[in-house]
């Protein structure tokens, strides 16, 4: 084994197992482009300062670069005996540039590299999980456009309730994945902090310049707490908070889609391509993609739970303890990534079955409130209102008819003010055309909140 880069002050090699123990390159590895991208910004800094000479700043930043290309290509392999990401491009900058490499770490601690390299990292890895987000978004739209006639069954407690329009269904999803993005992007907008020369915790006695640094990589400012600038995880748990509630609400989708599929349902089939068979059951098609997203948002909170557990009773600084910031909140993006891209592809080739949505609609008395209303609006109180139909309901039952084909009489008999537009007024179109107040499910209500939406993707 290599001599490690801190050997001076130990008498022995470190334990193999310690070392395998100890060493975060197998996952941290894939951080090296951000690590060299701060170690430039650290060398121009070291330059323009005059801690280090102009030409060794220069020699440095032209090795970086080659180390950089030849990781890229594959030339130059990542050792998996290295400690971490950050040792293993100074060690093969040193291995270069000889002495010139060495100067590199003037004035920074591997506390300062993890923390920059970490916030660049998953600063360019939120702008993917937006953009795909933004991609599910706008197919969601798409198929609402398509279907602010098709009418449904909407549900409390999964009980036919009130009807409502698949555009109006999805839609509400819509909403819920704006308000992920917005917390996508406002991770961001507090994560993007420098923690670069914060040091190993207590800052440097050389003659800095944070502002540099924090401009060279785009920061908004530097963070104005050494301490609090290595030490800082919130921006992880925030961003697996933001990624939890976004699977919370694929998982909800991939629920109702999961129901949606079944012969108890049937109101949308799957495309071949995005479904799968039973090894033994051959009328079997299984959603097994939204069965998978269910299952694996069980495992970003858990990794949520990870970070939040690993931070809590650490003291200020640095501990060794964060290392394991990175396997949670990579594992939490990578399945997050996989969701989504796999997600949207599958419900643009999804089939809507509209007459069977049309159909579980008509049973299921969910008209029975318009029912009610029909009696308030010719004058009766709510309450009386509400308890003639439910009686009437009952009768329905009892007879195997439904409000609709419910005769005049049995209305009547019930009360005075039932006529023969009662029918029209308990027809589904009606029910759903007239339910208008803002937000509502019909199609004139619809197409504003589209529209609204629309302006609001316009703008992310
Ligand atoms: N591999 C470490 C991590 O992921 C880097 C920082 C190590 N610093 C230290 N003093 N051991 O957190």
């Amino acid at each position: 084994m290599a001599d490690m880069m801190w050997a001076g002050r130990f008498s022995k090699q470190v334990d193999a197992g310690v070392n395998a123990f100890n060493s975060s390159i197998a996952f941290d590895g894939r951080m090296y482009r951000h690590d060299i991208q701060g170690s430039i910004a650290h060398a121009t800094m070291l330059g323009e300062c005059g801690i280090i000479t102009k030409e060794d700043s220069l020699e440095i930043i032209g090795g970086l670069n080659e180390i950089l290309a030849d990781i890229d290509s594959g030339k130059l392999e990542l050792d998996p005996n290295a400690e971490d990401i950050h040792m293993f491009v100074e060690a093969e900058l040193t291995k270069r540039l000889g002495d010139v490499g060495k100067r590199l770490h003037t004035s920074r601690s591997r506390n300062d590299q993890v923390a920059v390299d970490l916030r660049l990292y998953l600063r360019d890895e939120i702008a993917e999980v937006e953009a795909l987000v933004k991609e599910l978004i706008e197919t969601i739209v798409k198929i609402a456009k398509e279907h602010t006639e098709t009418i449904m069954p909407g549900y409390t407690h999964l009980q036919r309730a009130q009807p409502i329009t698949l555009a109006h269904h999805l839609m509400a999803y819509v909403w819920m994945l704006l308000r992920d993005m917005e917390r996508l992007q406002d991770t961001v907008k507090r994560m993007n902090y420098c923690p670069l020369g914060s040091g190993a915790l207590a800052g440097t006695t050389y003659k800095t310049n944070r502002q540099l640094t924090s401009d060279l990589l785009g920061f908004t400012a530097p963070m104005p707490n050494s301490l609090d600038g290595v030490s800082d995880r919130d921006y992880c748990v925030e961003l697996c908070c933001a990624f939890s509630l976004l699977m919370t609400h694929l998982s909800r989708f991939s629920e109702e889609i999961i129901l949606w599929c079944s012969w108890e349902f049937k109101f949308v089939e799957l495309d071949d391509a995005f479904a799968t068979g039973s090894s033994i059951m051959p009328q079997k098609k299984n959603p097994d993609v939204t069965e998978l997203i269910r299952g694996k948002t069980g495992r970003v909170n858990g990794d949520l739970v990870t970070l939040l557990t690993m931070m809590k009773g650490l003291p200020l600084a640095y501990n060794k303890d964060m290392q394991e910031d990175k396997e949670a909140i990579f594992d939490a993006l990578d399945n997050v990534k996989l969701c989504v891209k796999t997600f949207t592809p599958m419900l643009a080739t999804m089939r809507v079955l509209k007459d069977n949505m049309r159909n579980a609609a008509a049973r299921g008395f969910i008209n029975a409130t318009d029912c009610a209303d029909y009696l308030v609006k010719k004058g009766m109180p709510f309450r009386d209102a509400y308890k003639i139909t439910g009686t009437l309901v009952a009768q329905c039952i009892e007879k195997g008819v439904t409000l609709e084909t419910l005769p005049l009489d049995d209305y009547k008999a019930m009360t005075d003010l039932f006529d023969e537009d009662v029918y029209n007024a308990i027809s589904l179109d009606t029910c759903v055309r007239e339910r208008k107040s803002e937000g509502g499910p019909s199609p004139e209500e619809v197409v504003k909140q589209i529209a609204l939406a629309e302006e609001k993707i316009a703008s992310l």
